[in-house]
């Protein structure tokens, strides 16, 4: 069996996330985002075989970072990716990513397709650092809270 478990920056590792980091992962995604998710949607997340994820934690396993993904056949969504603010911009938002090419080499999907909001530099730049090409435009598509809703792009990536 191959080891999911990766080395990252920052004294951090990457392993697959478990039932018990749904507080530090719904933490990390409402201080991310603006539209935070229920706690109750990242636990049955977490349980689900169809959204694996991956976490990023120090050795007390205390949770930095988080990518989950959702399976769909041929294609597999990035749904979410977070970083906590404090180890930003240290190379673990890439390590994770990778990471998650590497765990989905043994699996049939050949493609990894996300949406990001155009006005996410940091996010593009990580996504097309990692070889993500722009596939089309979806406007009007995330919530503002000054009511200009952003502009979602589709970005894809072969897998292997
Ligand atoms: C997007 C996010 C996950 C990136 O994580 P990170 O650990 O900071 O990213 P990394 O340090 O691995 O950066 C990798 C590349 O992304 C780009 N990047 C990251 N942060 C950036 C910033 N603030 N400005 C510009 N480019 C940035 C750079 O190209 C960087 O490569 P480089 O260091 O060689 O220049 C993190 O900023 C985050 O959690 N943001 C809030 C949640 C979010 O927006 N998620 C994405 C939703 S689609």
């Amino acid at each position: 069996m191959m080891m999911r478990s990766w080395m990252a920056p920052m004294g951090l590792h990457i392993e697959p996330s478990q039932p018990r980091d749904a507080d530090a992962v719904a933490k990390l995604h409402a201080q991310s985002f603006y539209r935070g998710w229920p706690k109750q949607d990242i636990e049955a997340y977490l349980l689900d075989t169809d959204t694996p994820t991956l976490v990023a934690c120090d050795k007390k396993r205390k949770v930095a970072g988080f990518a989950m993904l959702r399976i769909l056949g041929d294609d597999v969504e990035l749904m979410t990716i977070a970083v906590d603010p404090k180890y930003r911009g240290k190379g673990v938002g890439a390590a994770l990513l990778r990471a998650c090419f590497e765990d989905l080499m043994m699996t049939p999907s050949k493609r990894m397709i996300l949406e990001v909001a155009a006005d996410n530099p940091a996010a593009i730049k990580l996504y097309q650092k990692l070889g993500f090409t722009k596939l089309s435009e979806r406007k009007g598509y995330y919530a503002r809270p000054d009511g200009q809703p952003a502009t979602a792009l589709v970005m894809a990536r072969d897998l292997g």
